[in-house]
């Protein structure tokens, strides 16, 4: 079992009270959205590429974006909220001075500052999310109340990344509106610090680690990957935008986005995988089938 590397952690402590990022100052809400505005940058929007996008009106094209990057602000913030009750249990069989103990009060902080700047975006936007259904609400509490730390840690570990994933695109799209830019950009320096965290974390686990552990890791990760992308292409929100067969369109939304989420969302996702051997004649091929992944 490798040592904690105590230095490292106390250097993510030191910064985070240093330099903390409150989202009533780092991010111009006052500023209103532009006409010419987009909510999600297009790479980003489930049906955006297909020809089916090119028979929405410009102005539903635009209330796409809009109630799409609602329901991801609201599902990354309902995750963290998850991810902070798990934080608390961990906690409390820490003891106060250890440098673990003190960076996730650190995390916890950070996390529910970025829960509350997810929820006063969505009221900006005038967002109504839908609520995570049954299988969503059973699986993620049941993981964070009683699932090992280490199932854990790899859980929160694939959101954090798909959250930083979805921030770096928003953030570099200077089309998008900017409270929206900075709202990404506030979260992707943050989450940055966790994702570091987080592997070092689990460095003690996944060093050394066998074949069934591997093989676990790689397919805890894909399920949460998965959960992440299935609340998030909505028949309820072609509805909302006014098409004439809304299932139809989510259908269709669903499979196209799936090649995109591919495409633009699973780089980190494949290389923190190889890094720790999470691919193999088993889990590979879930990999290409699930999340079509190119490994
Ligand atoms: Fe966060
Ligand atoms: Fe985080």
């Amino acid at each position: 079992m490798t040592t904690f590397p105590v230095q490292k952690i106390e250097r993510l402590i030191r910064i985070s009270k240093e330099k903390p990022l409150l989202p009533e100052q780092f991010v111009p809400w006052q500023e209103p959205a532009e006409e010419a505005d987009l909510f999600l940058p297009e790479k980003l929007v489930s049906l955006a590429g297909h020809p089916l996008y090119e028979r929405l009106s410009p102005a539903q094209r635009r209330e796409l974006g809009r109630h799409e990057v609602v329901q991801v602000m609201y599902s990354y913030g309902w995750s963290e909220g998850l991810a902070c009750l798990f934080f608390n249990r961990h906690l409390l069989d820490l003891s106060p001075g250890d440098v673990e103990y003190r960076f996730l009060l650190r995390e916890l902080i950070e996390e529910f500052r970025h829960q509350e700047m997810f929820s006063k975006a969505i009221e900006q936007l005038d967002g109504k999310p839908i609520l995570p259904g049954f299988q969503h609400r059973f699986w993620g509490k049941l993981t964070v109340k009683f699932l090992p730390s280490d199932w854990v840690f790899m859980s929160v570990l694939a959101v954090e990344m798909m959250a930083d994933v979805y921030g770096k695109l928003m953030r570099r799209d200077p089309r998008v509106y900017q409270v929206l830019r900075k709202v990404s950009e506030l979260h992707h320096i943050e989450e940055g610090r966790h994702i570091h965290y987080t592997k070092l974390w689990l460095e003690r686990y996944t060093q050394n680690a066998g074949f069934l552990r591997r093989t676990w890791y790689s397919l805890l990760f894909l399920l949460n990957i998965y959960f992440m992308r299935t609340l998030y292409v909505r028949r309820e929100i072609f509805e909302r935008i006014g098409v004439d067969r809304p299932a139809h369109y989510q259908k269709t939304a669903y499979r196209h986005f799936k090649h995109k989420f591919a495409e633009h969302c699973l780089d980190e996702a494949i290389e923190f995988m190889e890094d720790i051997g999470g691919f193999n004649w088993l889990t590979r091929p879930l990999w290409r089938l699930i999340l079509k992944a190119k490994v």
